[in-house]
């Protein structure tokens, strides 16, 4: 039986074909099709910018500069999600920091979140929460925070590019992709993600400032544009760095993957919502598991269950030996061996976060999976719990 991860790409005859045209043509990078990504991707969002990274972790390094956090600065976000998110603070000298998530939605929990603001006022520049899993968590205790406070609320949505938030948000009439809400809202294109661009990643904001600075970072800081210019100069040549930057930029070789990944997102995450049901209702009243919070809008890039901490490794294996090959997501990011050292975090820090760490597996979801493979998992886990009654 072929080997089943917990996700994967789905590229077409159509994508390959748009690779290779720009693979024929005169423009690699710095071609007209960043530009033509940006603006898709901008449309799609219904986002006023969008400047595109060469990952998810480059976009988040772009959002915490182009904040303005630098040396003695904090960010504040949540334990469970990637390194990625805490790094891009380290990356500008400043110190990441961290509450506790809230066990319903597997995001940062506000009060905890509020409770740290409390006790560093003025020194939290940024709020990162994650949209775990893709779940769409409320968006607008934080943004009342980040005002109340005056910190720049940036949103990691890696997990959560064609998502989208309702409910609350039925006066600004109905649905809001995820991408609108925050200062900045940061995605990644990596392979397991919604759309891929092999590597990728981008930044949405509504500030055209915010948008200019980005640009700049991810350049060099090498600005081309006469209007932008602190020099006075008639060469035609001229161009300044006004900034530290870096090379963060996106090739047109991915962009054209991006581009033409981008035409099916609705459809990526229309499967993706329909396997989750069908996880959901062939694993329904499953004693000893435990499925992830539902919303709608949820735009569903991990099915992690929890089961019991001391049946999880088993599980895991049982499931590896039956060609499931699992992840976890993720061990809490200040309880990695750097952050410990660094910053002295100790098991028992984050309950919250480290209760659902013994207890997660991310079962397999990405789109061209087939119902079959769900039941294929489902029968595996199943089978699981009938030998260890
Ligand atoms: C929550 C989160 N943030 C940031 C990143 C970094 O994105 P990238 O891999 O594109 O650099 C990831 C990637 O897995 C992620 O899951």
């Amino acid at each position: 039986m072929e080997p089943l991860t917990y996700g994967r790409q789905w590229v077409d005859d159509d994508d390959v074909t748009e690779v290779v045209n720009v693979l024929r043509g005169d423009w690699l990078t710095q071609g007209p099709l960043v530009e033509r990504f940006e603006e898709a991707l901008a449309e799609y969002i219904g986002a006023r910018h969008v400047v595109a990274f060469s990952s998810g972790t480059a976009a988040l390094h772009g959002a915490v500069a182009a904040a303005g956090l630098g040396e003695g600065d904090r960010l504040l976000t949540t334990p469970l999600t990637f390194a990625a998110t805490a790094n891009a603070a380290l990356y500008v000298g400043s110190e990441p920091v961290f509450a506790d998530i809230y066990e319903g939605t597997l995001c940062l929990s506000p009060l905890k979140a509020e409770r740290k603001l409390e006790e560093l006022p003025r020194k939290i520049k940024a709020i990162a929460p994650v949209s775990f899993g893709g779940y769409p968590f409320d968006i607008e205790p934080f943004q009342i925070m980040a005002k109340d406070y005056g910190a720049a609320l940036i949103e990691d949505a890696c997990h959560s590019l064609g998502g989208a938030r309702d409910g609350n948000y039925w006066r600004r009439g109905g649905a809001r992709k995820v991408g609108l809400d925050a200062d900045m809202t940061v995605f990644s294109f990596h392979p397991v993600k919604h759309i891929t661009t092999g590597e990728g990643g981008a930044v949405a904001t509504g500030n055209a400032e915010y948008a200019r600075r980005l640009r700049l970072f991810r350049n060099h800081g090498i600005t081309r544009d006469p209007s932008a210019f602190e020099d006075i100069s008639s060469d035609p040549w001229h161009n300044e760095m006004q900034m530290l930057g870096f090379n963060y930029r996106l090739s047109d070789i991915h962009c054209a993957l991006g581009l033409s990944q981008l035409k099916r997102l609705d459809m990526f995450v229309a499967r993706r919502r329909e396997l989750a049901e069908l996880y959901r209702k062939h694993m329904a009243g499953l004693e000893g598991v435990y499925q992830p919070p539902a919303r709608d809008g949820h735009a569903y890039h991990l099915f992690p269950i929890r089961v019991a901490p001391a049946l999880r490794a088993a599980l895991f294996t049982h499931l590896a030996e039956n060609g499931i090959r699992l992840q976890v997501h993720y061990p809490p990011v200040p309880l990695h061996p750097y952050y410990r050292k660094r910053f002295g975090y100790k098991k028992g820090d984050f309950p919250e976060a480290e209760k659902f760490y013994a207890e997660a597996i991310s079962l397999p979801l990405f789109p061209s999976m087939k119902d079959e493979d769900v039941t294929r998992v489902v029968d595996c886990v199943k089978s699981f719990f009938h030998k260890h009654k």
